[in-house]
């Protein structure tokens, strides 16, 4: 049987963390998957989170199965902060389930449009990667647009047209902190967003897989909430890898917006079933650990300080490099200041990525995506230097 298979070469992104770690120089910058990381270079475990998972240890007395949904109240605690006060004009047609990760719940949306009858699904480009393999290996069809204008600003045109046209069944969005591009929609542009979706036929999914890590926690919910606001239903994939430190603990939910209150159990009839076939019930460990911390005002408050820390690093690693633009003109350094999250394309050709990591050290996606969370003070002189290197 397996010989019949064809190679596959290992997920590029994921490939650099191996790269990097085989690389034995000791001034190696590391701007390749999206994790968070300190000044000191780290990725620790949250304060809140190692307190919570200290009370699990201590008192959790079962370990027995909860089911395909996975942990109910650790998708209720997070839906004030996903949802905001619009959660209660939604009520008893919203819903949602645990997953494994934001990717979790990203593949169980696509596969409900694809169970729907849904076939082609519109996607940014670029976006994260595995958007598109995901949609591929559900055989659904990518149909897609630009994700970003030509002055550096989001393009919200190229997708009004094709909602306005119902070129597509979905439209996979990312709710904040665009991936790769950090470049998201404004509030103008997501409130025409969510008027050409309530005005048209196609079904949104949004995925949330950084909120927190932007502009704040309701900031960065702003256009989630404008087009949920409008539409008859929706899907939207939340991920808690990153506002809560927890990657490997693969810590997701997908919520479920229906029409109506007796479409809902449908929906989430068949959400259940696809997520038996799947992965059958999702980790619990991760998502205990965040129901703790949401139910624990003292817990919560330390969370929302330790993000809004983060929050504010990225966004002076952002400024630093920003203000280093001359010495690297015609990478794109300056656009830094207009965009949000982890990450931020370089303009950079595949020679030169390569030149910075096998010359300098440097390591970034293959796309010219940097994730500015690798950035410090202490090593951002380098970077900028070895920029100004390859693209002199
Ligand atoms: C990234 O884009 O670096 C992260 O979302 C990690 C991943 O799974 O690709």
């Amino acid at each position: 049987m397996f010989d019949r298979l064809q190679p596959q070469s290992p997920d590029a992104l994921l490939q650099l963390i191996k790269l990097h770690a085989a690389d034995k120089r000791a001034d190696t910058i590391d701007l390749g998957v999206g994790v968070y990381r300190t000044a000191d270079g780290g990725t620790p475990v949250f304060r809140a989170v190692k307190a919570a998972e200290k009370r699990l240890l201590a008192e959790q007395e079962s370990k027995a199965y909860l089911g395909p949904e996975g942990d109910t109240e650790f998708v209720k605690a997070l839906m004030p902060h996903i949802f905001g006060p619009g959660e209660a004009r939604m009520h008893g047609r919203l819903t949602g389930m645990q997953t494994p990760g934001g990717t979790g719940a990203v593949r169980l949306a696509l596969a409900l449009v694809k169970a729907a009858g849904g076939r082609r699904v519109l996607l940014g480009t670029p976006s994260w990667p595995n958007h598109a393999q995901i949609i591929e290996d559900l055989g659904l069809e990518a149909v897609l647009f630009d994700h970003v204008a030509s002055e550096g600003t989001a393009d919200a045109a190229a997708v009004l047209t094709h909602i306005a046209a119902g070129t597509a069944d979905a439209v996979l969005l990312h709710a904040c902190c665009h991936n790769p591009t950090g470049i998201d929609y404004s509030a103008e542009q997501w409130n025409e967003l969510a008027q050409a979706l309530a005005d048209g036929s196609v079904f949104p999914i949004v995925d949330v897989a950084y909120q927190g890590l932007g502009r704040g926690m309701e900031e960065d919910a702003h256009g989630l909430r404008a087009i949920l606001a409008a539409v008859p239903e929706a899907a939207v994939a939340y991920s808690c890898d990153k506002n809560f430190g927890l990657y490997r603990d693969r810590v997701g939910a997908l919520y479920m917006l229906a029409a109506d209150e007796t479409v809902l159990p449908v929906a989430a009839s068949n959400a259940n079933a696809l997520a038996r076939a799947n992965w059958s019930m999702p980790p619990d460990h991760g998502a205990a650990a965040v129901r703790l911390v949401l139910g624990d005002g003292a817990l919560s408050r330390d969370w929302q300080e330790e993000l809004t820390m983060m929050r504010d690093r990225i966004r002076s690693m952002r400024e630093a490099l920003a203000s280093a633009a001359d010495r690297a003109p015609g990478v794109g350094l300056a656009e830094l200041l207009h965009g949000n999250g982890l990450f931020a394309m370089l303009k950079l050709s595949p020679e030169q990525i390569v030149r910075l990591r096998e010359e300098h050290g440097v390591y970034m996606a293959a796309s010219g995506r940097i994730n500015v969370a690798g950035l410090t003070e202490a090593n951002l002189p380098k970077f900028v230097d070895a920029l100004a290197r390859v693209s002199a």
